[in-house]
């Protein structure tokens, strides 16, 4: 038996590289405008790495979560770094992460779910929590999807940023602030959304035909586009309901941040006011694995977000994966965000 039955989230953090590209400069590169992107999307601006890598974002969201948490790297037994644009196939970027930081007591390893990883790695860290064998767990979501675009593709390199962002949680004797969680996958429509030049899809050595348009990000946007409104809405009440609790009783929604029609679709669907939507899309794009602790990040320096808040995470990308948390945001920063 352990003594530890609560997993308590005690700070946030996030990343996000220097260089800024606006719709105005996308309209230089490919066949699009500022009023498509933003009336499609939602999308104003997003972050893109020059010198920065996905350690070097994970690296500074984690750094950034440990100072609102007050705990130091020795403490960390833990770290998962959610990534689909890892800078390496191995080491994983949580090996990474626990060199730069200098977490020496830490367990490290990755987990690839697409843009839902977060909510996926959120998951895990809580069972490994309340199941006794994790005190102090890093929990990061990070992606450079610039380095996997076709920026010549308006289809899909209007949609993408880079960033980072992390949680850090904590073993509780006497509380608990993830309240439910759900994860699901449907693997028969893995095809919609990928980045195929892989593993299997790798190059023989030597066969001169590099095939470089499979580095690149595929997508159909409409499947993908359905999906999530469709499968949103039910993510949002089966975790509500693993919870006991009703909509009504969930002060912020804070979605994956893809596009702003599919926020607004759900939040009708649901019959969700729009201040109880958190909304960041529009300064960064869609960071994927980063996009949801980002969000929160935004929603609390803006003030939108206050503690002591119950929120709905809810993640949802390629796998196709979607999962949904529902948690009890009461930490308080030991220094400022
Ligand atoms: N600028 C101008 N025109 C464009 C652009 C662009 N950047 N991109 C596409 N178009 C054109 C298309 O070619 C098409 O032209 P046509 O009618 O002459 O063929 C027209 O605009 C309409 O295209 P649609 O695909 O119908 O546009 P839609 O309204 O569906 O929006 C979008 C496309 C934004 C991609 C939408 O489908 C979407 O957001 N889907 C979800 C994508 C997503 O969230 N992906 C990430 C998932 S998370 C993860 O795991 C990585």
């Amino acid at each position: 038996m352990n003594n530890f039955n609560g997993t308590k989230i005690i700070g946030v953090g996030g990343a996000l590289p220097a260089t800024v590209v606006t719709n105005a400069d996308l309209e230089n590169q490919v066949d699009t405008s500022d009023e498509w992107i933003t009336s499609r999307t939602g999308i104003k601006q997003r972050h893109v790495v020059d010198t920065e890598t996905c350690t070097s974002l994970s690296t500074a969201a984690a750094l950034d979560a440990m100072k609102f948490a007050g705990v130091n790297a020795e403490e960390i037994d833990l770290i998962i770094v959610a990534t689909s644009t890892p800078d390496y196939l191995y080491p994983s970027t949580a090996c990474l992460v626990q060199r730069e930081i200098g977490a020496i007591n830490a367990a490290a390893f990755d987990i690839e779910a697409a843009c839902t990883g977060i909510v996926y790695a959120l998951t895990v860290a809580d069972q490994f929590i309340k199941t006794g064998a994790s005190k102090t767990v890093l929990v990061i979501g990070a992606d450079v999807h610039s380095r996997f675009l076709d920026w010549n593709d308006r289809n899909t390199c209007i949609l993408f940023g880079d960033g980072a962002g992390a949680f850090v949680l904590q073993a509780s004797t006497d509380e608990n602030d993830i309240l439910a969680t759900y994860i699901k996958a449907d693997g028969r429509k893995a095809d919609f959304l990928n980045i195929p030049n892989f593993g299997v899809n790798y190059q023989k050595p030597g066969t001169p035909d590099k095939k470089e348009d499979q580095r690149f990000v595929q997508m159909n946007g409409k499947v993908v586009y359905e999906f999530a409104v469709s499968i949103v809405p039910d993510a949002v009440r089966a975790v509500c309901s693993k919870a006991n609790m009703d909509l009504s009783d969930v002060d912020f929604f804070i979605l994956h941040q893809a596009n702003q029609r599919i926020i607004k679709a759900v939040a009708t669907k649901l019959g969700l006011p729009d201040d109880k939507m958190v909304v960041t899309l529009d300064s960064v794009g869609n960071t994927s694995a980063a996009s949801i602790p980002l969000a929160l990040k935004h929603a609390l320096t803006t003030g939108q977000i206050k503690s002591p808040a119950r929120c709905a995470l809810v993640g949802f990308g390629g796998g196709l994966t979607w999962g949904a948390l529902i948690i009890n945001w009461r930490a308080v920063a030991k220094s400022s965000l």
